[in-house]
């Protein structure tokens, strides 16, 4: 059996360092109190192939983490943290209109979607400000204002635990769904390294979503291009969505529940007000937030765990919350919503 005891400067050159018994309250955007048995950061993936070489990284449970905005932790995780830090972005090939870049799972979310607009590229504007690294973002296939992630992936590499080696994943393979991948459905499996993305100069914008042409407009934007949508979306998160920054919080807490036409039609006949959108094959997506704001719970606090009074969808730490006391809040809400009107609304963090 490997011992992956290394002296702190090997585990430096071969491009991970390791912490024993390790603190992930800095490592989780709730700020919740968790240990982990042992946090790897990981800087180069190349160094995955001897991780996984240890008995400890194969035989322990393992959670990978980027940010940490989408996971609460209830408990301490009784194995390995895997941080993937490695940075990166790389043009792969560029026709002068459309290019494929190759972005390391480490990088920040929100600068690539600066870098891109940096570059002239156009689509990943509607996608700023989004937490969380670019390793995560294929997981559970980010998505805001009326674009998703998916749309620009063209591959995504892992390392595959059970074949023990890097493997390819192209689109398909990814299976994304709303808020949803291979990735999230296989958990234990991979370990994003890096995503692939194909992006295009002439992109036509998407200004559709409720409220992006109002802010445009708002400020003073006649002829939007990237850039000033990019402004505008930021302007209306930055109102929307508490910063985690200054309040602990993961984002929308809970995922827009679909349910089929029928149900929707007969919810929205007994509640007018209910946001619906059509989903794929004969379905509708309701507005959880609204579900929740109408059992009462938008800007309720019990001790130091609350939902955020800018948006119903938003669990947030006001200090001292521990997992449990959020995951509590949480469960009530989910019951309150299913007995008034007999809708499942599930999570949409990583709950550990
Ligand atoms: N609404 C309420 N109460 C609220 C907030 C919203 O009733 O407190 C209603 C409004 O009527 C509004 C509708 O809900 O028209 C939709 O609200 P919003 O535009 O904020 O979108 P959302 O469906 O609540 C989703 C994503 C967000 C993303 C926004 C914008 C999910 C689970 N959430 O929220 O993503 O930023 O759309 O595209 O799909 C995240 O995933 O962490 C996240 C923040």
């Amino acid at each position: 059996m490997n011992d992956y005891r290394v002296s702190p400067a090997k585990a430096e050159g071969v491009g991970y360092s390791l912490v024993e018994n390790a603190s992930l309250q800095a490592r989780n955007t709730f700020r919740v109190a968790a240990r982990a048995n042992l946090l790897v950061d990981v800087r180069k993936a190349a160094a995955l192939d001897e991780l996984f070489g240890y008995a400890m990284l194969r035989e322990q449970p393992l959670l990978v983490l980027g940010e940490g905005s989408n996971v609460l932790f209830t408990r301490d995780w009784p194995g390995v943290v895997l941080s993937m830090a490695n940075r990166g972005i790389a043009i792969v090939d560029d026709d002068g209109i459309r290019a494929r870049i190759r972005v390391e799972a480490g990088e920040s979310w929100n600068d690539l979607v600066h870098w891109s607009i940096g570059r002239g590229f156009a689509g990943m504007e509607n996608l700023v400000l989004i937490p969380g690294t670019v390793g995560a973002s294929p997981i559970q296939n980010i998505g805001a204002y009326g674009v998703e992630v998916r749309e620009f992936v063209a591959a995504v590499d892992a390392w595959d635990r059970p074949l023990g080696r890097l493997v390819r994943l192209d689109p398909a393979q990814c299976a994304f769904a709303y808020r949803d991948s291979v990735f999230k459905r296989e958990r234990n499996r991979f370990v994003v390294t890096a995503v692939e993305f194909e992006l295009s100069r002439t992109r036509e914008l998407r200004i559709d979503y409720a409220g992006v042409r109002e802010e445009l407009a708002a400020l003073g934007v006649g002829v939007p291009d990237h850039r000033s949508v990019a402004e505008a979306i930021s302007r209306l998160r930055m109102r929307k969505l508490p910063n985690p920054a200054l309040i602990g919080n993961a984002g929308s807490f809970f995922k827009n529940p679909v349910v089929d036409t029928l149900t929707a039609a007969s919810l929205q006949r007994a509640h007018p007000h209910l946001p619906a959108w059509p989903a794929a094959g004969d379905h509708s997506k309701l507005s959880a937030a609204w579900l929740i704001e109408s059992c009462g719970f938008k800007g309720v606090r019990e001790g130091d765990a609350g939902v955020s009074d800018q948006h119903a969808l938003v669990l947030v730490n006001h200090g001292n919350a521990s997992g449990a006391d959020l995951l509590a809040l949480a469960d009530r809400i989910r019951a309150q919503v299913q007995a008034r009107f007999g809708v499942d609304i599930e999570p949409e963090p990583l709950i550990v």
